[in-house]
């Protein structure tokens, strides 16, 4: 057989994959992977099945069904106060996960530079990788983990092609400050460098607090992507339907990748997203205080127990800091906990290049009470 050179030889199986097979094993709950064991609305499944029944099953267009990438125009200009064009500036894609990996495929050449925060969602070094360019990855400290600009400022080179922001941020639960998109604005202004928000928990967020949007910025909205998921805002996770919005010029490259990429996505499903969006304007303004609520019943019931936190300000995870438990590395304490609690966590570290000294790992609260409040019980004993 001739040799078969790995173009990732450093990419194993996601320690999200990892962790929910060792739940599975172990019999434990699973708090590790970010989905929620509660089904997707019941008026969002019928509408599925009708969109089957009425025979929605040929391909979708390239670009995503017209009446979803309308009403997701017209759910932005409520939320941003700017109108996407929904033919050029909007893009159906196949999760966030596709979404960011054409837009990273379609901007970075070989050779560029992408600025990554770690702990970084894992796809995104491996997509620049594959377009050949280098992640520079900066760390967030713990415990607040927010960016360090003189860093970003230092990081930057003509080389530099695209900064990559996550906020509400997933692993850590921090949400970004409106204010800190204009101090990338400002690094940037000198630069020909793009800017890709991962907002996939964009409605998702807590206590008052404001979510900042790479495309509601005055000025970054001309050199930015931002990326969503219906997986995280409808509780179906499994449909994989996301979509990316970026000006036209951006756009164009984009769907130049996702053209060969997937073609194009779910056709049934993207129309019953549509009637939803419709039908059920005010789905997404509830889910701030519905995962509140689940995560203040998470950290409620783990009073008396011997973790410290900082209430998650958006994303359903919150970290728990074990330092009064145990002294040991993260993945090693995810062990223990999945064997002496039977609770499945994530260790943060896989998440970094060079992590630093850790001792926190990651639930995700969105679960029903019932899971929430037995895992709690079980935490408490540790
Ligand atoms: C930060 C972040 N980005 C992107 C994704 C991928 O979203 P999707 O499931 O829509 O592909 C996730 C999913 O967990 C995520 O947490």
């Amino acid at each position: 057989m001739p040799a078969v050179v790995s173009k990732l030889p450093h990419v194993g199986t996601t320690i999200f994959t990892v962790m929910t097979e060792r739940a599975r094993e172990c019999g434990a709950i699973n708090l590790a992977q970010g989905f929620p064991d509660y089904d997707a609305p019941s008026r969002l499944k019928e509408l599925v099945a009708q969109h089957v029944a009425v025979g929605h099953n040929q391909y979708a267009p390239m670009i995503g069904v017209a009446t979803l990438r309308e009403r997701i125009s017209a759910k932005m200009s409520g939320t941003h106060g700017r109108v996407f064009d929904p033919e050029r500036e909007i893009t159906i894609t196949l999760g966030a996960t596709e979404a960011i990996f054409s837009a990273v495929l379609a901007l970075v050449h070989p050779g560029e530079e992408v600025i990554l925060f770690d702990p970084s969602y894992d796809s995104y070094a491996p997509a620049v990788l594959l377009a050949g360019g280098r992640p520079v990855r900066i760390p967030l400290a713990p415990p607040e983990f927010s960016i360090d600009w003189d860093r970003v400022r230092a990081a930057l080179t003509p080389r530099t092609r695209l900064v990559v922001l996550n906020t509400p941020h997933n692993p850590t639960g921090t949400v970004l400050p409106p204010s800190e998109l204009d101090v990338l604005a400002e690094l940037l202004r000198s630069t020909d460098a793009l800017v890709l928000g991962d907002e996939v928990y964009e409605h998702i967020i807590f206590d008052g607090a404001q979510h900042a949007s790479v495309m509601a910025h005055p000025e970054l909205a001309s050199r930015g992507i931002s990326v969503f998921s219906f997986g995280k805002t409808l509780h179906a996770t499994g449909w994989r339907v996301g979509y990316a919005v970026a000006p036209e010029q951006i756009t164009r490259e984009l769907r130049r990748v996702h053209q060969f990429n997937t073609f194009s996505i779910t056709t049934p499903v993207q129309h019953a997203i549509a009637d939803f969006l419709q039908e059920a304007p005010e789905h997404n303004a509830g889910l701030g205080a519905y995962y509140a609520r689940k995560r203040d019943k998470f950290l409620g019931a783990l009073r008396g127990s011997r973790f410290t936190w900082r209430p998650s300000a958006g994303t359903y995870f919150q970290l728990l800091d074990y330092s009064a438990i145990a002294d040991e590395d993260d993945l090693t304490f995810a062990e223990t906990v999945l064997r002496d609690a039977g609770v499945a966590a994530i260790p943060v570290s896989p998440f970094y290049a060079s992590p630093p000294r850790l001792r926190v790992l990651r639930f995700c609260f969105a679960k029903n009470d019932a899971t929430l409040e037995e895992a709690a019980e079980r935490l408490r004993r540790l």
